[in-house]
């Protein structure tokens, strides 16, 4: 049987808290199509990147956009900055689509806005994507610094998933320190390199995966002490990273997976909210991605009140004491640390009435 949801309609995920306002950009010239989804301007303008991605269908990408945005409304929420949550997703692919025409053309939806949304980087998008886009509109963050930016966000998303690591460590081993921890890193991509620098300085075995032999040969390089698998999840680690794609914590991987602790940087770790329970039953602490990966936001919070750099660092270093506290609530209420987190953030939100 069909069921009309009509134009407003949500899933019963995204139903509780509903988007303030969604757009849909045309432009004909160029070509461009991309929805720019507004969740909570509650806490400030909503802030989220620009993902160029080749959806099978419009209602994917629409879901895509509005699944994301209502995601950074927690991740700003939880990570104390004074910024909203959206996303925006350009339906294309990037090495096929994307052109300097389309990006200024997207730019200028952005900037009819009026700052209500500011966008970023994500998957498909770049600096030097950003720094076209900055040409047309004001509401920018993640330009190169040539172009008056903070640059890629990867080694702070780095510092804050290590950070949350560490105290993930100090709940799991009484120690908030990975020396002599085996850790797995899944995805050595920008993330997971800076990721793997701060685990070797902190004394850790570092063991990687990915599907890519090139990013494993330049690993190798570098350090030719980390081991190279095949996989990393559901390896003998003490701790296992996730720092490629989302989705892989599943029912199946949960009773897997040897780690003691899970904290990464990929974004919708979990495939399904169930698998927290799993993870929770066989003893696993898991960190909530939104919580742990939230420097790179951090940054571009910072970029956008012209924070010094070491204001940053020291912002993206709260992430330890947060986590800390996400996981003691968690404990005292006997739930998993991904409802304490979001909590933790309806708590926030919950505080102030909304805008509009
Ligand atoms: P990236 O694209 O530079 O690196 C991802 C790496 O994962 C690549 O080397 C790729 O080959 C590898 N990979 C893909 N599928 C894999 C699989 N099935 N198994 C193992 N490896 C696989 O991306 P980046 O910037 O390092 O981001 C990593 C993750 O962190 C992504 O999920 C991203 O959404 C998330 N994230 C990144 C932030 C940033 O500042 N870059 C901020 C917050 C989240």
């Amino acid at each position: 049987m069909h069921t009309d949801t009509g134009v407003f309609g949500r899933s019963h995920e995204l139903s509780s808290r509903r988007h303030e306002q969604v757009v849909f950009c045309e432009d004909d010239r160029t070509g461009l199509k991309a929805i720019i989804a507004i969740h909570s301007t509650t806490l400030g303008p909503a802030l989220g990147g620009t993902r160029f991605y080749p959806y099978a269908r419009e209602s994917e990408a629409l879901q895509d956009a509005l699944r994301l945005s209502w995601g950074m409304t927690y991740k700003a929420a939880a990570a104390g900055v004074t910024l909203g949550g959206g996303k925006a997703v350009i339906i294309g692919d990037p090495a096929v689509d994307k052109t300097p025409e389309l990006l200024a053309a997207y730019a200028r939806f952005v900037e009819t806005l009026g700052g209500r949304y500011i966008t970023a980087g994500d998957v498909g998008t770049n600096t030097d994507d950003l720094d076209i886009i900055g040409r047309h509109t004001g509401y920018v963050t993640g330009r190169s610094t040539a172009a008056g930016g903070s640059g890629d966000s990867a080694r702070l998303t780095a510092l804050g998933v290590f950070n949350a690591m560490r105290a993930g460590a100090e709940s799991v081993w009484g120690t908030a320190s990975l020396a002599k921890r085996t850790v797995g890193v899944e995805g050595v991509g920008k993330v997971g390199r800076e990721l793997i620098d701060l685990l070797l300085a902190d004394g850790a075995e570092v063991c990687v995966s990915d599907v890519n032999d090139a990013a494993l040969q330049l690993v190798s390089q570098c350090h030719p002490s980390v081991r190279l698998l095949s996989s990393v999840a559901t390896a003998p680690v003490d701790v296992y990273a996730p720092c490629a794609m989302g989705g892989t914590l599943t029912t199946t991987s949960a009773d897997a997976i040897e780690a003691t602790l899970i904290c990464g940087a990929a974004n919708n770790q979990l495939a399904n909210p169930l698998v927290e329970q799993a993870l929770t039953e066989r003893g696993i602490t898991w960190i909530p991605d939104f919580v742990a990966n939230a420097g790179g936001l951090i940054q571009v919070a910072g970029e956008l009140r012209s924070a010094a750099p070491a204001e940053v660092e020291s912002d993206v270093a709260g992430i330890f004491p947060r986590c800390r506290n996400i996981i003691t609530a968690a404990r005292a209420e006997g739930i998993g640390t991904g409802a304490a987190a979001n909590r933790f953030a309806e708590r926030r939100l919950d505080a102030i009435p909304r805008s509009i």
